[in-house]
């Protein structure tokens, strides 16, 4: 079967990754190919995100690989957090910073609509191609659940009642942006 390396140390999205590409392809982590340290993600877009993440790893394996950016979109704050999900609450902060920052940012808000985008980039023979995945919802009040991670606790997809992180990981997959966007993946790698 066919390897990719998945440029993340998220174990989280290695995990949900894993379980979507599964018969597919075999996923190779950073640490199973010796790579160590942290990937610069310095770009303005999701795209450009995912591509330097992507590059990345080409650049030092040369063997096919992928990268996701992902930011979650909230309206009333015209689109932040954005492609600055990871560091909203700071240079290093942590899920519980964002969440906090984001609660306060919105409280007395009564527009709670954002989404959350994902922007895979692959990247094989040193060409590249990108696949994009969405979910709209909104953000909840306060925190519901354990599972998943980020900002899952207090995202609430449309159709559903529950938050991303009441969810088990095979529903979250089925709808969220990380799962759209592998799922466009999947069915160009099946080509
Ligand atoms: P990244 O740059 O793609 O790692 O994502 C930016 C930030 O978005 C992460 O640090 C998380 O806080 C958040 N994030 C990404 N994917 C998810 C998700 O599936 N659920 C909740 N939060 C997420």
């Amino acid at each position: 079967m066919k390897e990719l390396i998945f440029a993340t140390n998220n174990r989280h999205k290695i995990q949900e990754v894993s379980a979507l590409l599964e018969g597919v392809v075999n996923i190779r982590s950073l640490e199973e190919m010796g790579l160590a340290g942290d990937i610069p993600e310095t770009a303005d877009t999701l795209q450009g995100n995912a591509l330097q993440k992507a590059t990345w790893v080409w650049e030092r394996t040369g063997k096919p690989c992928f990268a996701d950016d992902t930011g979650l979109e909230v309206d009333a704050l015209d689109g932040a957090p954005g492609v600055y999900s990871a560091r909203y609450a700071g240079e290093h902060c942590t899920f519980d910073d964002n969440v906090n920052k984001l609660l306060n940012a919105l409280e007395g808000k009564t527009n709670r609509r954002a989404d959350f985008r994902t922007v895979i980039c692959l990247i094989e023979n040193g060409e590249h191609r990108f696949f994009e995945g969405r979910v709209d919802g909104q953000i909840l009040t306060e925190r519901y659940g354990k599972e998943g991670f980020g900002y899952d606790p207090i995202f609430m997809p449309d159709r559903f009642a529950v938050s991303f992180a009441e969810m088990p990981l095979d529903v979250k997959n089925r709808i969220s942006h990380r799962g759209r966007a592998v799922a466009k993946l999947v069915e160009y790698l099946k080509k």
